[in-house]
């Protein structure tokens, strides 16, 4: 378990799995995320992957009165690199704007820096995605490019932007999280 101000993590347990893809299933959420599981199925062997996959690290994330709101990932770890790539959602929209997403990137990435030791997180986010671009610099992410997309699908042409975090320059919040591991 990894604690923040508003927020805990905490391994995904199976019993996620039906949060999980009502939240993959909302057209809202699926413009700035894409869609996960085609089907129950591919959310389960997604489920029964992710435990055993060394390059793969997704954790739940719990508000303080312990209601799941979301999902939190690094994907692609490079172990020798020491990168990763990370993706996250606040799957109940009645919790957004409300910090939860900005302190569980927070912790999240304090965790992958000091505990898994790694030394760079990228992610890539919609141009359009105000909010998530606003949440992922009040960490300290810094843009580091712009891929043009120009897809097939009307509404996902929206560009991408590339962001990274590097631990040096990672200033966490001296108190923003307690660890019981
Ligand atoms: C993106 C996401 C993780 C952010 O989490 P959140 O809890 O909603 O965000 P926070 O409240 O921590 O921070 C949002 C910030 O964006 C600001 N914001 C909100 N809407 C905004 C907008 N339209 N334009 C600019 N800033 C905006 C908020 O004011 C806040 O900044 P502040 O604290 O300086 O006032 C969450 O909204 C989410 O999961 N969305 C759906 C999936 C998604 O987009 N995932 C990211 C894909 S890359």
């Amino acid at each position: 378990m990894v604690r923040g101000h508003k927020i805990n993590l905490r391994p995904i347990r199976e019993s996620d799995l039906g949060k999980m893809m009502e939240w993959d299933n909302d057209s809202e959420i699926i413009k700035y995320l894409g869609k996960k599981f085609l089907s129950w199925d591919t959310c389960v062997t997604w489920f029964n992957r992710v435990s055993v996959n060394r390059g793969h690290r997704a954790l739940a994330i719990e508000s303080e009165d312990g209601r799941l709101i979301g999902t939190i990932e690094l994907e692609h770890i490079e172990w020798r690199g020491g990168r990763g790539e990370l993706s996250v959602c606040i799957g109940e929209k009645d919790c957004w704007g409300r910090g939860y997403g900005s302190d569980a990137v927070q912790v999240f990435v304090n965790f992958a820096f000091h505990r898994l030791h790694l030394d760079q997180i990228y992610l890539r986010v919609y141009r359009g995605n105000a909010r998530a671009i606003r949440c992922y610099q009040k960490v300290g992410f810094r843009k580091e490019g712009l891929l043009k997309l120009n897809g097939r699908r009307a509404e996902r042409d929206d560009d991408l932007v590339l962001m990274s975090l590097r631990r040096e320059a990672f200033r966490p919040r001296l108190d923003s999280h307690r660890e019981a591991m």
